[in-house]
């Protein structure tokens, strides 16, 4: 049986607690980064869900009407979505909501932020490669207790290096705890993010 609300979804379990919630970008689907998770953690228990809105046939998490212009309602009804998933997910495959920790690439990150921010209770800590501020909430989130790392690139056509700043801004000002990186590159995800992402994972109990 699977769980509801349904989400197509991969689920890989691991050997400890931790489980990484892996949020692909524009155009991927739920078996783009199991490899990833595995390289971030090998331990890990790993769920991988698709994105529900196509753009021109590609999986994404919410729509958008311009490349970093987000449709905002939709953007807030989908982040409830996935959160409600997410709930009803970890108990059926029996995960440590206390150890769930979100990896977003682009599209994919830009939901884990949002999901940080209006379901602060959801996750433990988030991996945020190339992600943009996805929205202002009406009330600031708690998230003393939450550790992010953003992979930001020096020269992304997509996503200044101001919005990344401001967005790690926005959840320090939540209580959270933000390391932010940045990388000699663009969009695209490297092997230093990789890299740098997994020893920051490293150092999370
Ligand atoms: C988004 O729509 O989330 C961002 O523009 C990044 C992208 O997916 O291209």
């Amino acid at each position: 049986m699977r769980p509801e609300p349904d989400f197509i979804h991969e689920f890989v379990p691991g050997s400890s607690k931790r489980t990484l919630l892996l949020l692909h970008g524009t155009g991927g689907n739920e078996r783009d980064l199991i490899p990833l998770g595995h390289d971030l953690d090998p331990n890990a228990s790993l769920l991988s869900p698709r994105g529900q809105v196509l753009e021109n046939g590609m999986p994404r998490f919410f729509r958008r009407l311009a490349e970093g212009v987000f449709d905002l309602e939709d953007l807030k009804k989908r982040t409830h979505e996935l959160g409600d998933f997410l709930i009803v997910a970890t108990r059926h495959y029996k995960i440590d909501i206390k150890n769930l920790i979100a990896v977003g690439y682009s599209n994919g990150a830009n939901i884990a932020a949002s999901m940080l921010l209006l379901r602060p209770e959801i996750l433990a800590g988030a991996i945020l490669f190339r992600a943009m501020v996805p929205l202002i909430p009406e009330s600031r989130p708690d998230l003393a207790s939450v550790r992010v790392w953003i992979g930001a690139g020096s020269i992304d056509p997509i996503v200044p290096t101001s919005e990344a700043k401001q967005l790690s801004e926005l959840l320090r000002g939540a209580g959270a705890d933000v390391t932010i990186h940045f990388f000699q590159g663009g969009h695209e995800l490297t092997r230093d993010d990789v890299d740098v992402a997994r020893e920051w994972l490293s150092t999370l109990k």
